[in-house]
């Protein structure tokens, strides 16, 4: 999953890298504390910086811009590919707070067999998201358009324009929480019809944007087979009907449960 890379096989382009490595180094010199600078060293480790050469090499990256998003196992950054805004989501491999990705993989039918180092696991995971990603989008979902997946990397469409990223849900005055709630629910229906669980979907995995919702961060998604894929949808279920009903909608889990599945 993870072949050998070496800057010496790679065609490199050293003006565009020259760029990203002083755009990196300022990020860097900007930050706070040294937490997060040394969050920007875990996540421009070398390997990954390879990676990212590569994907510059291949066209499906021109440049990388600014961090949208410093995360606990990633950083989300505007990125630009011929000309269009997208977004870059880069797992960290060495990372302290490293959840139990294992526990979301095992147990997948797609990745059966699966075993070998964090960094494996890591660059399984951010497949995993694409994967989950191309079937949402062709179910009709609507989310961030995949791009590509390489290792530990991800390119994906930008939601958002140039002044700001899309905002989370939880973060925006809504004027009519009720059509925001059925665009969500018309979206869970879409997972459902790709055969999948979102397992994480609340106000926080919920952007906005010209007043439609979209579903981000779906690498812990699963299938609907997944041993945990009843208990995941009954949580993702029960998320939103507290979301909307908190904004003073008439609308509870059960409701819910039903219009996602039709019963
Ligand atoms: N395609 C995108 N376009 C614009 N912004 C995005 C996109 N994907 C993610 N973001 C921003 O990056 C943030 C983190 O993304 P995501 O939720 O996928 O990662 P995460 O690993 O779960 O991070 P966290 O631990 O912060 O939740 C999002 O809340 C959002 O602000
Ligand atoms: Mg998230």
């Amino acid at each position: 999953m993870c072949p050998p890379l070496s800057r010496n096989r790679l065609r490199l382009d050293e003006k565009k890298l020259l760029v990203l490595e002083e755009r990196i180094d300022g990020w860097r010199a900007r930050v706070k504390d040294d937490s997060q600078a040394k969050t920007y060293g875990e996540v421009f480790d070398q390997r990954t910086l390879m990676v990212i050469y590569k994907l510059i090499n291949e066209g499906a990256v021109s440049t990388v811009d600014y961090p949208v998003s410093t995360g606990k196992e990633g950083n989300v950054f505007h990125a630009t590919a011929n000309g269009e805004p997208v977004a870059l989501k880069i797992y960290r491999v060495s990372n302290a707070a490293f959840r139990a990705l294992s526990d979301y993989i095992l147990g997948d039918p797609r990745f059966k067999g699966l075993k070998g180092s964090k960094r494996k696991i890591i660059c399984a995971w951010a497949t995993k998201e694409y994967k989950n990603l191309e079937r949402m989008h062709l179910s009709g979902t609507r989310v961030p358009r995949p791009i590509a997946v390489e290792e530990n990397i991800l390119v994906m469409g930008y939601l958002g324009d140039e002044t700001m990223p899309a905002p989370m849900l939880k973060s925006v005055k809504l004027k009519d929480p009720e059509s925001v709630m059925d665009d969500v629910i018309d979206n869970m229906k879409c997972i459902q019809k790709a055969g999948l669980v979102h397992g994480d979907l609340s106000e926080y995995n919920i952007l906005i944007w010209d007043g439609k919702t979209y579903i981000i961060d779906v690498g812990q998604a699963v299938t609907l087979d997944h041993v945990n894929a009843n208990e995941w949808f009954k949580r993702d279920v029960e998320n939103v009907a507290r979301y909307f009903r908190r904004l003073g909608c008439d609308i509870t889990p059960e409701a819910v449960n039903q219009r996602v599945r039709g019963v």
